[in-house]
C-alpha cells in the first residue's frame, strides 16, 4: 500500500514532485495538498485533478508530510503542524534549503522521524539531483518512501552525516548556476565571434545536454572523455591549455569550497538563532 502523502506547499517544488509522482503512477487518492494560494489551488486542480486545502486540519498516522514551503516561513508553518501531532507517527520530509533537522525537531517539539533533502532546480523538469539525510528514527521502509518521492523528480542519493549536505549544497545545489555561467560565457563569445544569438544559445544548450548524457551513459570517467576529444595540436587542446593556464581547476576548487563554507555557516547560524 502506498503511503499517503500530504504536501505542505504546492508551489514550484511541491507541484513538480506531485507531477513526478503521478507520472510514475502514484495513486491520485494517496496525495493531498495544502496551500493558501488561490492561484496554486486552481493550477493543481487543473494540472493534476487534485483538491487543495487552504490549511492543514489533520495529520494521519503513517502519513508522509512533505514540507515544501519557503525556508523563511518554515518555522511558523511547522509550529502550526506540531499542534496536530499527538500520538501519530508521521514521516516529515523537508526540501527547504538550509533548514536543519535540529531546527525541525525543535519546532515540531516531538521526536518524529525526519528526512532532510537538498534538492536542486532541475527537479522542476524531472532531472534533479538530490541528496537526503535521515534522522536515527527513520525506518528502512520510510527511507524507501522518501527515495520514491525524490526519485520521482530525478536522482536521489543518501548521505549518512547531515553535515555532508553542506558539500551537496556546494556541488549539486549551487551546481546548476556554475553550468549556467559557463553556458552564458560560451554563448556570448560565440556571438562576439559572429554567430547569431539564437543559434549560439541552441548549440550551447545542446552541447551541455549532450556532454552530460554522454558522461552519464559512458563507462569512461569525465577526465577520460575529455582526453578522447582532445587531439594533439587541435582546437580543443588549445582551448583547454588556455583554461588551465588561467588556473580553472584552482578557481573551481575555491568556488566550491567557498559555497561549502557558506552553507555550513548558514546552518550553524540557523541552529543558534531558532
Ligand atoms: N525552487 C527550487 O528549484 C528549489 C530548489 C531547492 C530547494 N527548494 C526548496 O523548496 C521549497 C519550496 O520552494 P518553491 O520554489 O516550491 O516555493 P514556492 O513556489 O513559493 O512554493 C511554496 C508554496 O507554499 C505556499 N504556502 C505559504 N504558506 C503556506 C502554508 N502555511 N501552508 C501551505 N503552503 C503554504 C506558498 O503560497 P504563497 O505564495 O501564497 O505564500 C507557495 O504556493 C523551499 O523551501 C526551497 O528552499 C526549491
Amino acid at each position: 500500500m502506498e503511503n499517503h502523502i500530504l504536501s505542505i506547499g504546492g508551489g514550484n517544488m511541491g507541484s513538480a514532485i506531485i507531477g513526478g509522482l503521478l507520472a510514475k503512477d502514484y495513486r491520485r487518492d494517496r496525495i493531498a495538498v495544502v496551500d493558501p494560494s488561490a492561484q496554486v489551488q486552481s493550477k493543481i486542480s487543473d494540472d493534476f485533478g487534485l483538491n487543495v486545502q487552504p490549511s492543514c486540519r489533520e495529520i494521519r498516522d503513517g502519513e508522509i508530510v512533505l514540507l515544501a514551503v519557503k525556508p523563511q516561513i518554515m518555522q511558523p508553518v511547522v509550529k502550526e503542524l506540531a499542534r496536530l501531532i499527538s500520538t501519530q507517527r508521521p514521516l516529515f520530509v523537508s526540501i527547504a534549503a538550509g533548514i536543519t533537522t535540529t531546527q525541525l525537531r525543535r519546532w515540531l517539539n516531538a521526536d518524529v522521524p525526519i528526512v532532510r533533502v537538498m534538492p536542486n532546480t532541475p527537479s522542476l523538469v524531472g532531472h534533479g539531483a538530490a541528496a537526503m539525510f535521515a534522522t536515527a528514527s527513520v525506518r528502512d521502509d520510510e527511507r524507501r518512501s522518501a527515495e520514491a518521492i525524490m526519485g520521482a523528480v530525478g536522482l536521489a542519493e543518501w548521505v549518512e552525516d547531515e553535515a555532508l549536505l553542506d558539500v551537496v549544497t556546494a556541488l549539486s545545489g549551487s551546481g546548476p548556476a556554475y553550468f549556467f555561467l559557463f553556458m552564458e560565457i560560451m554563448e556570448d563569445v560565440a556571438v562576439e565571434l559572429g554567430l547569431g544569438r539564437s543559434i549560439a544559445r541552441k548549440l550551447t544548450i545542446a552541447t551541455a545536454h549532450g556532454a552530460a548524457l554522454l558522461a552519464q551513459d559512458s563507462t569512461f570517467a569525465p577526465s577520460e572523455l575529455r582526453e578522447q576529444v582532445t587531439s594533439p595540436g587541435g582546437t580543443t587542446e588549445r582551448a583547454l591549455d588556455i583554461l588551465n593556464s588561467g588556473n580553472i581547476r584552482g578557481l573551481i576548487r575555491e568556488a566550491l569550497k567557498g559555497a561549502h563554507c557558506r552553507s555550513s555557516e548558514l546552518a550553524i547560524a540557523a541552529d543558534a538563532d531558532s
